[in-house]
């Protein structure tokens, strides 16, 4: 039941400092100096290492229904791959399809997620607009522990949320004391470009990224703000990709506006190099929305992590196999939008970040964990290493080093867009709930064990 991290550096949001960790059930119950080791406790010996919070993915699609198919990694074969990462809990989505009922979709999801290795908790997409769903969504933050709601401006034709519904879902949050959330790119103009590409023959996955340029996103991300801004909401940017995404929330914050913004691990080291490969699967296997940008848009990424204008990295983890992107071999518009990262995200982040210099460590627990659970509400629960917290905990190995492949990765999807990337800095142990489920290369991720977070409503200016 117990068990004794010794020696090692916490690393926490606000400081870093040499302590042991004692965890007892799944919880963290002391964290000091030269603590007394339990009776029949666990020993970890953390010298030389940092003990930081789990990480917190605050966007995945584990089993999505998405284009035609469903992602290949299903809820177990994705958090099992985070924890082998350092991340133990995941922030996934439920998406009803237009006119489903959001509450039938979110316990539809709730089943899948049964199988989870790792902690869960979701966003709730509002794909539509109509009594039921002002309704649903009070039912959703009063009963079942959602306080975020997603929604996407692009998918025209599918679950794209128009401006009424963006409107009043963003109102009707505000009354729930629950945060808007939007995926960014305007779905008019998606749709508009890839007509003009495929009647002009452009057929392949180059065409990708030319359908989805960054005016694109921006067009989106000031909308929302500016939504956001009149009807007196926070809102919270999924997937910002480009510099000129950034610079809208940069403004808004400059003026008080109360915006965030959250960085993919692929967007940050990924350039659009990739659709121009010859290898059309492996073109392929890169297609994702918002896609991969011109390299000068990492570096505006990485100012804004550093800078406090983006605070949260998740993956977008949403990965198809090679048949089933090849569903739009002669069609880009329907490959299958997707990417994998889940497991990758952590390693990633800290040999791009705080290796180089970019981020300290500190720094890398708050984008990587603790404004995620502050942000979303699971703060104190999630996002630190203290007495009272979850024992969600990596003991984080600085001079160890990874070349990830999909040959050797836990994921499903047989690909993986970080291949041949050699990472300096990767878990030597992930605890989740208390339990070590992954221990130097092992993982012992256990099917069911994972629980769904619930996450209380923030207090709200105005009754629900
Ligand atoms: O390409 C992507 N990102 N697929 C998953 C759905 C979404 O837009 O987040
Ligand atoms: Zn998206
Ligand atoms: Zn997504
Ligand atoms: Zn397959």
């Amino acid at each position: 039941m117990s068990i004794f991290i010794r020696g090692g550096t916490v690393v926490n949001a606000d400081r870093a400092f040499k302590a042991d960790v004692v965890c007892f059930g799944d919880k963290i119950i002391a964290v000091g100096d030269h603590l007394d080791v339990p009776a029949h406790a666990t020993v970890i010996d953390a010298s030389g290492q940092y003990i930081m919070p789990g990480g917190i993915d605050t966007h995945t699609h584990m089993q999505l229904p998405f284009m035609g198919t469903v992602a290949a990694d299903d809820f177990f074969d994705g958090t099992a791959a985070g924890l082998a990462g350092g991340t133990t809990t995941i922030m996934d989505f439920v998406i009803p399809d237009p006119k489903q009922s959001l509450l039938e979709a979110y316990h539809m999801w709730r089943g899948w997620a049964a199988k989870s290795a790792g902690d869960y908790t979701f966003h709730v997409a509002v794909t539509w607009w109509g009594d039921s769903v002002h309704a649903d969504m009070g039912t959703l933050v009063r009963d079942h522990g959602v306080n975020s709601f997603k929604h996407f401006m692009a998918y025209k034709n599918a679950i794209m949320a128009d401006d009424e519904t963006l409107v009043r879902s963003f109102t009707r949050a505000l009354e729930l004391g629950a945060i808007p959330t939007v995926h960014a790119e305007n779905g008019e103009l998606v749709y508009q470009l890839q007509q003009d590409l495929l009647k002009q023959g452009i057929r392949g996955p180059a065409a990708h990224p030319l359908s989805r340029p960054p005016e694109v996103e921006a067009e989106a991300a000031n909308r929302a703000i500016a939504i956001a801004n009149v009807l007196g909401t926070p809102v919270y940017i999924v997937h910002v990709s480009c510099a000129e995404a950034l610079e809208a929330i940069v403004r808004a914050r400059a003026k008080g506006q109360r915006v965030y913004g959250e960085a993919l691990a692929g967007h940050l080291v990924i350039d659009d190099s990739v659709y121009q490969s010859a290898d059309l699967e492996y073109a392929r296997a890169h297609v994702m929305s918002p896609p991969f940008r011109a390299k000068h848009h990492q570096a505006a990424l990485w100012q804004g992590l550093r800078g406090g204008n983006l605070h949260t990295t998740g993956t977008d983890h949403c990965t198809f196999c090679a048949e089933q992107k090849a569903a739009g071999a002669n069609d880009f518009t329907r490959i299958p939008n997707g990417c994998g990262g889940v497991e990758e995200r952590m390693a990633v982040v800290w040999d791009a970040g705080v290796n180089t210099g970019l981020l300290t460590p500190s720094e890398f627990v708050r984008v990587t964990s603790t404004n995620a659970a502050q942000i979303f509400n699971m703060y104190p629960r999630k996002g630190i290493v203290g007495a009272g917290a979850d024992a969600d905990l990596v003991v984080w190995d600085p001079q160890g080093t990874r070349t990830i492949s999909a040959a050797t990765q836990f994921s499903n999807s047989g690909f993986n867009v970080f291949e041949g990337r050699t990472v300096r800095g990767i878990p030597s142990h992930t605890l989740a709930a208390g339990k070590v489920v992954f221990e130097r290369g092992q993982l012992r991720a256990v099917e069911g064990a994972g629980r769904h977070i619930d996450r209380p409503a923030f207090t709200s200016t105005r009754a629900a």
